[in-house]
């Protein structure tokens, strides 16, 4: 594996790559690499020839109250873990380099982040476009590899791809979860114990919401006051936001009849965990995005 520093070599490489006709599978990650970031790797390995995946902990995404500096970091054991999965070049800019002043263009996302994790973090998703567009034009992906856990960001990177017509296919995979339904994130190991054990429920209570549309609730008031229940019941979290909306644009729906995202974020002393579920108007979950 190719571990390259600099967006200029990373430039070449990928022009080179695509002179050769070669097809690229990229994973673009914040690092403290966990089975899900090593599943996207794993499918990119399957449906390209070459599988490039960037480490880069992006400050623009970040607000000035967050976790920037306490974001977890671990290098050595990345470009293990990358290796041992078969990814092919490893992008590591440094910040300096990616962002070298003060930037003059930025981009803005008017839609999709009015709700949800967008509510609480404002100006995090156009952190997340205007890095993506960079690495987009940087590394040249046919395809590029998300995690639905993320899935406010999966519908804004869906828009980013078709708005700016960006040529590349966006692949959102399924969650990973821990044994006992914990959604895999890089922000876990910041969990207090006693944190760690209640985490699960967040997934309990989704499934608990969800099971009420497979059992003929239309209503999405019921459904979200069913997830609040549960997590305010089996959690000393505190509750960001329950929502359910449809999927992937982002709008309240009134009567549950199409694809639906059930989501939540919830605030831990650790960390601040986010989960979702996205079902059908059977509550049968959904394979496609859209
Ligand atoms: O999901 C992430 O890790 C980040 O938001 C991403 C997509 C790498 C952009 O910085």
């Amino acid at each position: 594996m190719k571990i390259i520093r600099t967006v200029h070599e990373m430039q070449e490489t990928a022009l080179s790559l695509l002179t050769d006709n070669k097809t690229i599978g990229f994973v673009p990650t914040m690092g403290f690499f966990h089975e899900g970031h090593l599943a996207l790797m794993e499918q990119a390995k399957k449906d390209n020839d070459i599988v490039v995946s960037s480490i880069f902990v992006n400050p623009l995404q970040f607000g000035p109250s967050e976790d920037y500096e306490q974001y977890p970091r671990d290098e050595e054991k990345d470009i293990i873990h990358a290796e041992e999965t078969g990814a092919d070049v490893l992008f590591i800019p440094d910040t300096q380099d990616m962002y070298p002043r003060k930037m003059v263009i930025t981009l803005d996302v008017t839609d999709r982040v009015n709700v949800m994790c967008g509510r609480s973090r404002p100006g995090h998703f156009q952190g997340v476009v205007t890095v993506l567009a960079k690495l987009f034009h940087i590394i040249q992906p046919t395809k590029t590899y998300f995690g639905r856990k993320d899935a406010q960001q999966v519908a804004v990177v869906d828009a980013l791809i078709e708005d700016l017509n960006f040529p590349m296919e966006l692949i959102a995979l399924p969650t990973i979860r821990e044994q006992d339904g914990l959604a895999k994130s890089s922000r876990n190991v910041n969990l207090r114990q006693e944190e760690r054990e209640e985490a699960p429920w967040i997934y309990k209570a989704l499934e608990n919401g969800r099971q009420l549309v497979v059992d003929g609730e239309k209503n999405p008031d019921i459904v979200v006051k069913e997830v609040l229940d549960t997590i305010n019941c089996y959690t000393s979290g505190k509750i960001d936001y329950v929502e359910l909306l449809s999927y992937p644009d982002l709008q309240p729906v009134s009567v549950i009849e199409q694809q639906v995202i059930l989501a939540t974020a919830v605030y831990f002393e650790g960390a601040r965990l986010i989960d979702n579920l996205l079902f059908d108007k059977n509550g049968e979950i959904a394979k496609r995005l859209k």
